[in-house]
């Protein structure tokens, strides 16, 4: 594989720190026959981290990705924030179960543009049905890892882990890449979260 571009970032972290778990688990299983929900911020973070992001933009509601064990279908996509601009990072936290997350090239052409049915106004998407995309980059996401993931990039992820996989991916606004690490890197070792 070729690696066109640093993909994903990794932190080694304590994921109890920074998150209400219970409140996002208890959300999966409500939603569970979806593969997405929405949560609100301020409940699924601990107050510090949601204050500390606040000043950076982060979203009211934040996604909660649910896949279940077998789901290989990826999904492909690319995340914008309008029409013309795509969503650059998020930073994604696996709170359960496993998931296989990988990153593909874009394609010249073909390539469709589709709004989320659960948020049309807020959510959209670049689709690739039909189309063979080469892979660029693999994230192997485990329960309690967390990374810096580049949505702006095509991007699937299936779970072939034996539990359903919950994913809390977390929003703020574009501080492009390197400002984003510093901005999550910052928090986490003024706080000690760091392992
Ligand atoms: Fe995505």
């Amino acid at each position: 594989m070729i690696n066109l571009n640093e993909c994903y970032y990794n932190f080694d972290i304590d994921i109890k720190k920074l998150l209400d778990l219970e409140y996002i688990k208890r959300k999966a299983q409500e939603h569970s026959d979806n593969r997405m929900t929405l949560v609100i911020s301020e409940l699924a973070l601990k107050s510090e981290f949601f204050l500390y992001l606040k000043e950076y933009g982060i979203r009211d509601y934040l996604m909660l990705f649910i896949q279940q064990p077998g789901d290989l279908n990826e999904i492909i996509h690319t995340d914008y924030v309008t029409e013309t601009q795509p969503h650059h990072y998020s930073f994604n936290i696996i709170c359960q179960g496993y998931g296989k997350m990988t990153w593909f090239k874009r394609p010249e052409v073909g390539s469709k543009l589709s709004r989320h049915p659960n948020d049309p106004e807020r959510i959209i998407y670049e689709t690739y049905k039909g189309l063979t995309l080469e892979p660029v980059s693999v994230w192997d996401g485990h329960n309690g890892n967390t990374a810096l993931v580049r949505t702006g990039i095509p991007h699937g992820v299936m779970n072939d882990g034996d539990e359903q996989r919950i994913c809390l991916s977390i929003r703020i606004d574009d501080y492009g890449w390197t400002g984003a690490k510093d901005i999550f890197n910052n928090y986490f070792l003024i706080n000690q979260i760091s392992q």
